[in-house]
């Protein structure tokens, strides 16, 4: 048998990461992990997970949005982008596994990784009317403990992951001396996406690349396009698996 090569143990290590975060060898079932998602054992009418208390994915996102993350590290890497990584609304912390994993993995030492949350949930609108995320009874709330814990059973939680507690209106606007090569915006309400592009868009370098969850919640779309409009972005908007994303000019 021939020893796996340097690349296709890197592949497999950032694989399987995909796999434990989704929790996929836990619900796939017999769903092919390209079309798994956890969230579908969530009931929004009933608005609580229809999983057992042993199955805990960490994150939300599927296999191609997942991947998505992973081809924005490599090309701002790739292109010599300067600058850290951002999620900003991570939940239970399964993307900041996958963006530290990614770091590990191809020896990447110069960057460090930003999670920002309430890690009380999302908070109602105050700005936006209407927002149907308000009708929601789940508020993601994933306490900050409970995320460090998540990031440290994988064997990364160290000081190259950086906290951000608290509400965005709160927080983001100390970042500002910050600079970011990949932004992930991942808050769900029309406000928190909306106050997650002020303060950090501006933040984000030249040839960096953004990525907005949820281009389904007319929230979150509206937040984005109002701003670009605001802002004259005119850079190319790509919608991949409900992820909406663009590189910076
Ligand atoms: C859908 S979850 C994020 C999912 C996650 N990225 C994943 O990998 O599955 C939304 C997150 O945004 C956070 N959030 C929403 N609005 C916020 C705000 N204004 N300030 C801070 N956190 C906020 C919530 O606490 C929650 O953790």
């Amino acid at each position: 048998m021939t020893a796996l090569s340097d690349r296709a143990n890197r592949d497999a290590y950032i694989d399987l990461i995909k796999r434990s975060i989704t929790n996929h060898l836990y619900l796939g079932e017999d769903a092919a992990f390209a079309d798994f998602r956890s969230v579908k054992h969530y009931d929004v009418g009933q608005a609580h997970w229809k999983i057992d208390a042993y199955a805990r994915p960490i994150t939300l996102l599927s296999l191609a949005q997942l991947d998505l993350v992973e081809q924005a590290v490599l090309a701002v890497e790739q292109r010599g982008v300067p600058g850290d990584f951002i999620e900003a609304g991570v939940w239970r912390g399964g993307v900041i596994v996958l963006m530290r994993a990614l770091l590990k993995a191809h020896g990447i030492t110069a960057r460090k990784i930003f999670a920002a949350d309430s890690f009380a949930g999302i908070p109602k609108n105050t700005r936006a009317l209407n927002d149907p995320v308000d009708k929601w009874r789940d508020r993601w709330v994933a306490p900050i403990e409970e995320v460090r814990q998540n990031i440290a059973r994988f064997g990364l939680l160290d000081d190259k992951i950086t906290f951000v507690p608290g509400f965005f209106a709160d927080t983001l606007q100390h970042l500002a001396d910050q600079r970011f090569a990949v932004v992930r915006l991942d808050s769900d309400s029309y406000d928190s996406v909306e106050e997650s592009l002020v303060y950090l868009y501006p933040l984000l370098a030249p040839g960096g690349v953004i990525i907005i969850d949820d281009w389904h919640l007319v929230g979150c779309q509206q937040a984005v396009l109002n701003y670009r409009a605001r802002h004259g972005i005119v850079e190319d908007l790509k919608v991949h698996d409900g992820n909406a994303y663009w590189t910076k000019a």
